[in-house]
């Protein structure tokens, strides 16, 4: 029933180096990307989400690392590629759009700068072809040439997003990791930056994860999703099972915390905060937050399980 699988990550594990310790950021991540398909990746802040995001095209920060498990992708292992290897792969195979664009664009180059330099360093081109494939991408995201000529500073959010995302595209990779982009957006282009990332998927066939802490957008949009908790990923499964039939209580409660615009009264935050990654909770992470906390909790750390066609769970009480 599932489509084939476009890339997926075994006992993944991130680590940051702060000056405090260690930083637990990612550990035993089991998660996959179907084939032009689109799943959310969502939870709390700090939970992981853009850590695996980086991880998966290795662009972690310079005191990141990834400290065990694989990514595969075509076969190949993506945590074993040369540093070489990796530069053909970011933008042509996989494109990502960085939470948030102001930082990740440059704001001493005009969005042609940018258009022009992600082409040519990948591909052999003569700087008119590239120029039209800028356009094209340009034309793409439903935005006019006469943008090429701006810098970022110029550009409204909305405009900013759709440039990232056309920076992300222009190589037609086969998959887009999208961080967060439309946290910063209005409803409204909020709306429409994703109608955009969904037309890209139709026309390029993409495979489209997409970051963000807002499980209800992922609810609407996503056709698989997984949940993150400190650093774990506690639940996946296609968006009906994840959404209809919750299985790990944070993802209960996260749903929970949906506000709804006829019951605004009935929003329940979660309780607490995601725990610090230099020191995380022994046993299930999520154990001092969760209502149904048992001993066992507080000493074994859950594993995933399978508890439909794939419907996974990692949660001591879901243990057979
Ligand atoms: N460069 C870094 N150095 C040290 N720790 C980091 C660094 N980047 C992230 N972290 C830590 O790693 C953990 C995961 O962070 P990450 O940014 O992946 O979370 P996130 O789910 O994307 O959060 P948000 O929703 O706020 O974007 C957090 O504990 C965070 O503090
Ligand atoms: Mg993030």
């Amino acid at each position: 029933m599932d489509g084939e699988v476009a890339l997926y990550t075994e006992d993944l594990g991130v680590r940051y180096y702060i000056q405090r310790g260690v930083v637990k950021a990612l550990d035993d991540v089991n998660f996959r990307l179907y084939k032009a398909s689109l799943t959310g990746v969502v939870g709390e802040s700090g939970c992981g989400k853009s850590t695996l995001g980086r991880a998966i095209i290795r662009v972690l920060p310079p005191n990141g690392e990834i400290t065990s498990g694989r990514i595969i992708y075509n076969g190949v292992n993506i945590v074993e590629l040369s540093e070489e290897e990796m530069r053909k792969l970011r933008g042509r195979e996989i494109g990502l759009v960085m939470q948030d664009p102001m930082t990740s664009l440059d704001p001493l180059m005009s969005v042609k700068d940018h258009l022009l330099e992600t082409i040519l360093e990948h591909i052999e081109v003569s700087r008119d072809e590239a120029l039209k494939m800028a356009e094209e991408a340009l034309s793409s995201v439903g935005l006019s040439r006469e943008l090429l000529k701006s810098y970022p500073h110029q550009l409204s959010g909305g405009q900013r997003q759709r440039v990232a995302i056309a920076l992300a595209t222009v190589l037609k990779p086969k998959i887009l990791i999208a961080d967060e982009p439309t946290t910063a957006l209005d409803v409204i282009v909020q709306k429409k930056v994703l109608d955009l990332i969904e037309d890209l998927m139709r026309e390029l066939s993409l495979t489209v994860m997409l970051i963000t802490h807002d499980i209800a957008l992922a609810a609407e949009r996503a056709d698989y999703i997984g949940v993150m908790y400190a650093g774990h990923l506690v639940e996946y499964g296609r968006v009906d099972q994840v959404i209809e039939d919750p299985q790990h209580p944070y993802t209960q409660l996260l749903l929970k915390s949906v506000p709804d615009i006829e019951n605004i009264s009935m929003v329940q935050s979660i309780p607490g905060l995601p725990p610090d990654l230099v020191n995380p909770p022994p046993g299930c992470r999520f154990h001092p937050r969760c209502p149904y906390k048992m001993d066992i909790c507080i000493r074994e750390e859950p594993k995933m399980i399978e508890v439909g066609e794939g419907h996974y769970v990692a949660c001591l009480l879901r243990r057979r």
